[in-house]
Formats: structure tokens, sequence, C-alpha cells
């Protein structure tokens, strides 16, 4: 079961129409809510993101912050599995043309649609990924979640296509993140990952990884980071809702340290398997 434009149905009878700009220009934001045990994680910043990449494109938040919690708790209770992944997306809705500028008096499409979370496989967080790298090709706000996935769907293609789980991405010799999600490095037991800018999407889980992190005393720099100190890593890992913290062992077919899951990427994962089943898991936050 699904929740589109006020009613809940099944994805076969969801509808949306072919001239809805998230269809024609890509015009709306997303959000992808990682739910455990039927507890949203982090919603309330979830949502704050949600507002924010509204803002950005002039797009009214059609709901308030309670009435979207009402809806997503809703949509998660009306699943047959615990553990989801709640995407939710809201366009600028159906103008009946196609014209770029916005359309006076059009109700937005709101699409709230779980499916069954799926995290890394044992094998994948015992011996860890490889990974791509590519010249960062997207516009300047990648700080906004859009629906414009192009870039990041070639270059994801790019890395499946060579066996890798992601592609890491610079900009002006510079890391910003990889194609869906963020990177932090190791060098001499040091971790250091980019700031919060209008380069990089402001990562939920990102957020969690540096309080997981400075809760535990682990060294942790959020500075730019160039490309030198990525191909030089001691460890590297990626973050995201879904891969949570997953290490990076190769990269551009060259080992990543030893070419090992590192011993940082393996504590910061068990801090943050610890908080999931601790608090994630009890609905605390
Ligand atoms: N992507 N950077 C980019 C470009 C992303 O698309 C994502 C997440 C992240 C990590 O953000 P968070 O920790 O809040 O999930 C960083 C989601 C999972 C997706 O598009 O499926």
């Amino acid at each position: 079961m699904l929740y589109l434009n006020g009613r809940f149905c099944r994805a076969e009878d969801a509808m949306i129409s072919a001239l809805d700009r998230g269809c024609l220009f890509g015009d709306g934001v997303y959000e992808v809510i990682p739910v455990y045990s039927r507890n949203p994680f982090r919603l309330d910043e979830h949502l704050a993101r949600l507002d924010a990449s509204l803002a950005a494109i002039s797009l009214p938040n059609p709901h308030t912050p309670l009435q979207w919690a009402e809806l997503v708790r809703e949509v998660i209770r009306l699943q047959a599995y615990d553990d989801q992944s709640v995407y939710l997306h809201v366009t600028r809705g159906n103008a009946g043309e196609r014209d770029f500028p916005f359309p006076a008096g059009v109700a937005p499409t709101v699409l709230i649609n779980p499916s069954p979370l799926v995290t890394p496989s044992p094998e994948a967080k015992a011996k860890g990924v490889r990974a791509i790298s590519h010249a960062d090709f997207r516009w300047l706000r990648c700080d906004i979640k859009s629906l414009n996935l192009l870039p990041t769907v070639l270059l994801r293609e790019a890395a499946k296509q060579q066996g890798c789980a992601e592609c890491l991405m610079f900009r002006d010799g510079m890391l910003t993140e990889g194609a869906a999600s963020n990177v932090f490095v190791v060098k001499q037991g040091v971790i250091a990952c980019p700031p919060k800018n209008h380069l990089i999407l402001p990562g939920i889980t990102y957020d969690l990884v540096i309080e997981l992190a400075r809760q535990h005393g682990v060294p942790m720099e959020v500075r730019p980071v160039t490309e030198a100190e990525v191909r030089n890593a001691d460890e590297l890992w990626m973050t995201s809702s879904t891969r949570e913290v997953l290490a990076i062992v190769e990269l551009d077919g060259q080992a990543v340290g030893d070419g090992c899951v590192g011993p940082m990427a393996r504590q910061l994962d068990q801090y943050y398997q610890d908080f999931k089943r601790t608090v994630m898991r009890a609905g605390k936050e």
C-alpha cells in the first residue's frame, strides 16, 4: 500500500498523469527515510530537509510536520513488514501542459511509497565494497534532494558495469560525495569528511556518524577533503540511510589501505549498529 494525493491505495492502482511536472521536468524533491521495527528514524530531521528542499525550489510545503508525520506513520502501519525504506516525493503537480515556468493554482503531487529496507549484506559488510570515481558533473545545488537524478543514475550504472557499489565524485580536486551517499576518509586514525554546503547533500546518516564519532572520542574533522587524500586514505567508507556505514576497500582498481575493512570503519559501524538496536528500533528518536 502506498499514499498518493490524499488516498492510500495499492501500487497497481496508483496513477500519476503523464503531464506531471515530476515526470516532464523532474520538478520536485524527495526523501528516503529508513524505518526500523516500524519506527521512522529521525523523521523530524528528514521532514526538515524535505522542507528545505521544497523552499529551495519555491514549492510550498503541502503539509505541516505533524500532518507529514501522521501520513508517514499511517503508510508504515499499512505494510506487512517491519523494516522499511520510505520513499516520498513532492512534485509541482500536473498543469495539463508542458511549459517551463511555474503553473498557477496547481496542486502538488504527493507520493509516499515504502519498500522493504535492504541494508548491506553480511558479506558486503565483512569484505567491504569496490567503488569507481568520476568528475562531479552535477549542478551547483546538490544540497537540494532533487528528483533530477540523471547524472548519478549514469554514474551508478557505470559503477555497476564495473562490479562496483558506488561512484565517488570530485569537483575541482576536492571530494564531494558518493552518487547516493556521503563519504568519509581516515588517515592515521583521524576521520575527515567534507563540510555541508551547496555541493553535497546534508546526509542524516552523515550527521549521525559524526555525532557517534564525537560521542566516543574518535578524532573527527569536518573540513574540505582533497582527491589526493581520498586516493591515499588508510580507510574510506560511505554512509546513507540504506547503506548505513559501508567500507570501500578498492577505488578505481587500487586497494584502499591494505584492501580490507579497516578498524575505524568496523568501529563506527559497530557504534551505528548499537545505536540502531538501542535507539532507532526502540523508537527513541
Ligand atoms: N540517497 N548524498 C546523496 C547524493 C544521496 O542521494 C544520499 C541518500 C546521501 C545520504 O543521505 P542520507 O544519509 O540522509 O540517506 C548523500 C538516498 C538514500 C537515495 O537517493 O536513495
